[in-house]
């Protein structure tokens, strides 16, 4: 997304009863100043009409393909290209299909095929399609190629049956979307006044609510980054020998880079007292950001809830939850380097309690979760991506053919790969030293276990020398 521009959505209606409700997320994008153009396909034209979308909208609605003069002035390939993400809404079981089989047969299914932009699915079906093992195979599949696909919600259906497969209500799907711009916050209730907004950074800056840690946090680093990625190396001071990693490196070769590092793990609230987490530490982030640091960098370091001190010379902002981590990694960017070392909550819960939830007799309490933003995949496809994308995987099996999936999947440069089997206390997870597998656009490097530091040194050494050819 351009920074200053209105947010841009590509909306595609499917064919079903819930198409109805789509007319009402065009009024609450747009209300919240976002601009939206529709794609209707044959199944939602039974549903909603393309004049109802285009009075809605204030844009053209496209409806075909085979529309020459759109073809010659715009083209299906230029209309998603003059989004920032694409929305599909409702999904239906057929469509969601159609999309994991890469099945490109009219406007809507071609132009999912050939984009390279953000795609977020909303599912609406009878709650048997839903739970099908075909629909929810294509549902893993989507999610794996990186599209989010919403959780539908439970309920009576249209039908008269009664289940999951219910399109979310207008106001969920909106507070999706804020989610996935960075915002970390915000139903359409909570927006601000259409006339404090002013583009997307008005629309972000209506969705954080107002005086948390996080703002605070947000605007701090905003404006410690402020202006260009590179400082003078006069600026650096005296950091590069007060990280512990004294004379690890000859100079300072990374002296006016501005490194974004991620680390540790993300708490996703359950309710005031619990939380979903994993067993990261966060050592290794921490040890990069450090050897970052005495490599001459401008570090910031957006931690997850850890018990570490934060290394000499390293600027750090503190996040608990995924949206909260991907809102601070936007706000520190331009980056000329970004290594995401963080392990993200894949999922969150839907509906995190304000209150304890007690035991009951009868049965324990479901969690319903929902995805989690990609922050490497969102990276990996913005306009501010950095010039040196990294990435982690801690894999359990097949580590390099995983890694090597994920380095396509979320557009990294490098994948750096590493086997966390083992039990607790015996896995890397939490451990002192690592296995890396580094894996590029030109193969594998296998390294062989060394310390934490000591990766972090080796892999810092490894960036300075891209980073020279990149200028080169
Ligand atoms: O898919 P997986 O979690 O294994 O991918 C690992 C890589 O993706 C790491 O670099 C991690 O920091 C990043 N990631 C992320 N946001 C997520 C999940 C993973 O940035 N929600």
């Amino acid at each position: 997304m351009d920074e200053g521009k209105a947010l841009r959505i590509l909306l595609i209606i499917g064919g079903g009863i819930a198409a109805y409700k789509s007319c009402e997320l065009i009024r609450l994008i747009r209300r919240n100043g976002g601009e939206v153009t529709c794609v209707l396909t044959d199944g939602g034209a039974q549903f909603v009409t393309p004049m109802t979308l285009a009075a809605l909208s204030e844009n053209s609605v496209h409806t075909t393909l085979w529309d020459l003069k759109n073809e010659v002035e715009m083209g299906h390939i230029q209309l998603s290209r003059e989004a920032d993400l694409i929305v599909v809404c409702p999904a239906t079981a057929n469509m969601l299909a159609k999309m994991a089989a890469g099945i490109a047969d009219d406007l809507a299914t071609t132009l999912l095929l050939a984009t390279d932009k953000p795609v977020m699915a909303v599912p609406a079906m009878n709650v048997r399609m839903w739970g099908h093992a075909a629909t929810q195979a294509n549902v893993a599949t989507l999610r794996d190629a990186g599209v989010m696909v919403l959780q539908p919600d439970e309920g009576t259906m249209a039908c008269g049956e009664y289940g999951a497969g219910r399109l979310p209500e207008p106001d969920a799907i909106w507070a999706a979307i804020a989610r996935w711009t960075g915002s970390g916050a915000g139903s359409a209730g909570e927006a601000a006044p259409k006339e404090e907004q002013g583009g997307l950074g008005g629309l972000i800056a209506s969705l954080i609510p107002r005086g948390t840690k996080t703002r605070a946090a947000a605007q701090d680093a905003l404006l410690a980054d402020k202006g260009s990625a590179r400082i003078s190396p006069d600026d650096l001071g005296p950091r590069a020998t007060a990280t512990g990693f004294g004379d690890a490196f000859d100079g300072a070769p990374l002296a006016g880079r501005h490194v974004l590092v991620t680390a540790g793990p993300t708490h996703e609230p359950i309710d005031p007292v619990r939380y979903i987490a994993n067993r990261s530490s966060g050592k290794q982030g921490f040890a990069i950001a450090a050897a970052a640091a005495a490599a001459g960098a401008r570090v910031t370091l957006v931690a997850g809830p850890v018990t570490l001190d934060t290394p000499p010379g390293v600027t750090r902002i503190d996040v608990q939850t995924a949206r909260e981590m991907l809102a601070a990694v936007r706000t520190a960017l331009p980056a000329d380097v970004a290594v995401m070392a963080a392990a993200v909550a894949d999922w969150r819960t839907r509906d995190a309690m304000d209150q304890k939830l007690k035991k009951r007799s009868s049965a324990p309490p479901a969690l319903m979760l929902e995805e989690n933003p990609d922050i490497l995949a969102t990276l990996g496809t913005s306009d501010a991506r950095p010039g040196l994308l990294i990435g982690f995987a801690a894999e359990t099996q097949d580590v390099v053919e995983n890694a090597r999936g994920k380095r396509t999947r979320k557009r990294a440069d490098w994948i750096v790969a590493n086997d966390v089997s083992g039990g607790i206390g015996q896995s890397v997870m939490g451990g002192a030293s690592n296995t890396i597998h580094l894996v590029t656009q030109s193969g594998v490097e296998n390294w062989p276990e060394m310390p934490k530091e000591e990766v972090a040194v080796k892999l810092v050494e490894r960036i300075a020398g891209a980073l020279e050819n990149i200028d080169d």
